[in-house]
């Protein structure tokens, strides 16, 4: 009789005992899809995550929760936000960051100047600020929070916007960001709206605005790079985006005139790689806004703006950080109002 093959099932080298049938189990018809298995099976595992005495309470109060509820306990059981790194972005760098900038602010002695100037010395930035007073003290505050030095000048005169631009030229071979917040406004009405204060208004507003970027060119070419260009802004208002409601004749004309300026500034300088825009804020609680308040009171110029609150320093900043930062690296020509909607009314 020939050998049998070591490979064939008849070989006694390969035959295995054989198993009984009734020792596989029978298949086990699922009825729950598979996505209610895993949450039950999720359910238990966070039954466990309680002791052995808590269990039959904890089943009890179970049976009557909607699905809702269970997912709503189960994220609670997540780690809190707090303990969570905060984002780069969270913490106010990268996209948004202004660290390291050098910045010129005029107004930054007090109101909106000096919100701008605390926002850049916050964020890590080295910021002058110009004004004809209080400029020292302004700069001894803000330097508790980082870089804020005084340069003192009117930039109603000739003589004072030559100065900064010399200082400036002098002391920062790059400058990185103009911000032009120095305003003056006179309130009379037509037949009192004297010629000085059209001469002062312009001067202050527009003149010096126009003058300070041509002095302070060579500085804002040197600091641009094109994915990093230099920043103008000025402060436009409400009143040159709207007939103002006060009698502010030469005002309200100087900020539709800056607003202008902006656009065609904007268009020329874009190719050197400077950018220039505009904030144009509604109501801030500063000495400007004096007269108004005096005039209508606090309720009734809150009634008139549509978001019913004045605009606050964080509003300014934001905006701001914005425009400086590499976020706002591609924008140019804006005119952003900062008004809680008062440029429709
Ligand atoms: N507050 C608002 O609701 C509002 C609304 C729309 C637009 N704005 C605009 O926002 C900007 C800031 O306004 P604000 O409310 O902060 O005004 P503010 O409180 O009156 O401050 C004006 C700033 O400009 C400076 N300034 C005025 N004349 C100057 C001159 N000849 N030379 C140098 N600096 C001068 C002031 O300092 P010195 O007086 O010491 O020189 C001060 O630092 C202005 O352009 C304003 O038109 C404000």
């Amino acid at each position: 009789m020939p050998a049998t093959p070591p490979w064939s099932s008849n070989s006694p080298a390969t035959a295995t005992p054989r198993v009984s049938i009734q020792s596989f189990p029978e298949p086990r018809v699922f009825c729950a899809p598979s996505f209610v298995q895993r949450a039950w099976r999720g359910l238990m595992s966070v039954t466990r995550r309680f002791s052995e005495s808590d269990r039959p309470e904890l089943r009890r109060r179970l049976r009557g929760w909607k699905a809702g509820k269970i997912w709503t306990m189960l994220r609670g059981m997540a780690p809190p936000p707090a303990q969570r790194e905060p984002s780069e972005e969270a913490k106010g760098a990268g996209r948004f960051g202004v660290e390291d900038k050098i910045a010129l602010v005029t107004g930054g002695s007090r109101g909106i100047g000096k919100m701008i100037a605390r926002g850049l010395v916050a964020g890590g930035a080295k910021v002058y600020i110009t004004s004809r007073r209080g400029c020292e003290e302004t700069a001894a505050e803000l330097s508790a929070e980082g870089i804020c030095l005084p340069l003192p000048a009117d930039l109603s005169e000739e003589a004072g916007i030559r100065a900064i631009g010399e200082q400036l030229r002098a002391a920062e071979p790059a400058l990185h960001v103009l911000v032009h917040a120095a305003g003056v406004h006179h309130v009379a009405p037509v037949e009192d709206h004297a010629a000085a204060a059209w001469d002062e208004t312009w001067s202050v507003n527009v003149k010096s605005f126009f003058r300070l970027v041509q002095e302070l060119l060579p500085g804002l070419r040197a600091a641009s790079s094109p994915a990093d260009p230099a920043r103008v802004i000025a402060l436009g208002s409400v009143d040159g985006l709207r007939v103002p409601q006060m009698d502010v004749y030469a005002y309200g004309a100087s900020k539709a005139g800056l607003h202008h300026l902006v656009g065609h500034l904007a268009r020329k300088l874009a190719r050197e790689g400077i950018t220039v825009n505009a904030i144009s804020p509604g109501a801030f609680a500063t000495d400007m806004l004096g007269a108004a308040l005096e005039t209508w009171g606090e309720e009734a110029v809150t009634r008139q703006i549509p978001m019913r609150r004045f605009g606050a320093p964080d509003d300014i900043e934001a905006a701001i950080r914005y425009l400086v930062s590499p976020g706002g690296s591609y924008v140019t020509g804006a005119i952003l109002p900062v008004d809680g909607g008062l440029a429709l009314v």
